[in-house]
């Protein structure tokens, strides 16, 4: 029997995590920590505490992750995300664990122009993708058996994300602005979560990138939601992101190449439009 620790199991990527780990590794032992009973800024306490479980592999998902909110206050941002992960992977050396990391695609500059694949240098332009990325290189030094997934446009049941923000703002408004200037793959987090629990059963080792399939903007993918949920009144104006003006720079491209996860695991992401009209039918079914 295996221990296995989820770290940040009470955020949007945590709370689906958590559910589908405990199906599918029914016979080993699932635990889930989040702020309450580990701060990860802590090196002492987070070591402690990790080293008191004992746990053979841990699952490292929990950041601070308001990218605007990183631009005002860098200190919090790399204090969760950078020293935080080095603090987690001090622990998972000492107990011998594997360690897998979630980073992210604002790793990268988006000048590309083509999907990014896991060997291409990293270029952040804001401060989150600069934490996370310093993160990233602390659990590769830092962990002899590592696994860094870098995924993008997360929603979920369970966090505050892009598809209920538009349907909430549907009911409320009669026009909307989206950003039509930044393209990536929107990624459901049961996806993003089963993808994940087969990359541990496998026990993957290095970087993987992990997305669904297909790519948009943010303009089509509010236009998929709007359609998809019969909403056909509402008036879209796609606009620029210097236009919506937001404190954090975001790549314009940063579509991710997840070939090698096909390549050495034989895993497959559906295409996003897919994932949503699941997301969809299950946000209409009540909760339970
Ligand atoms: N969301 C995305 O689009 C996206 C894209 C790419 C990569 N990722 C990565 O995927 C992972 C999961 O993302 P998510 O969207 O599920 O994040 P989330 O919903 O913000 O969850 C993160 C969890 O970590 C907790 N946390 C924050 N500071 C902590 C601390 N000092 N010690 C312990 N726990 C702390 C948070 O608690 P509080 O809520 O109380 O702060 C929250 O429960 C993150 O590593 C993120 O960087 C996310």
């Amino acid at each position: 029997m295996k221990r296995i620790l989820v770290i940040g199991a009470k955020g949007m990527l945590g709370r689906d995590l958590m559910g589908i780990f405990q199906a599918s590794f029914s016979h080993d032992e699932v635990v889930g920590w989040d702020i309450e009973e580990i701060d990860i800024r802590k090196e002492d306490g987070t070591v402690a505490k990790i080293e008191g479980l004992r746990p053979e592999v841990v699952i490292h998902l929990a950041a601070y992750t308001d990218v605007d909110g990183c631009e005002s206050d860098k200190e919090r941002a790399f204090a969760v995300n950078a020293d935080g992960a080095r603090h987690v992977a001090l622990a998972a050396s000492k107990c011998r664990a594997k360690m897998v990391y979630l980073s992210t695609d604002y790793v990268f500059g988006g000048d590309k122009g083509e999907p990014y694949s896991e060997s291409d240098s990293p270029r952040p332009l804001n401060v989150y993708g600069h934490s996370k990325l310093k993160g990233e290189q602390y659990v590769q030094t830092g962990v002899k058996d590592f696994l860094i997934i870098r995924t993008q446009w997360l929603y979920g049941p369970f966090g505050k994300n892009f598809v209920d923000s538009i349907l909430r703002q549907a009911k409320e408004k009669e026009a909307l602005s989206i950003v039509d200037d930044q393209t990536g793959s929107p990624t459901y987090t049961v996806d993003l979560a089963k993808a994940i629990s087969a990359l541990v059963q496998l026990d993957a080792r290095g970087i993987f990138h992990v997305a669904n399939s297909d790519l948009c903007t943010w303009y089509t993918f509010g236009q998929a939601i709007l359609k998809l949920s019969g909403v056909n009144q509402m008036r879209i104006i796609p606009i620029s992101s210097k236009e919506l003006g937001r404190p954090a720079a975001r790549p314009s491209y940063s579509v991710l190449n997840c070939q090698k996860l096909k390549r050495e695991t034989g895993l497959t992401m559906r295409p996003w439009s897919e994932a949503l009209k699941d997301y969809l039918s299950a946000r209409r079914r009540p909760l339970g």
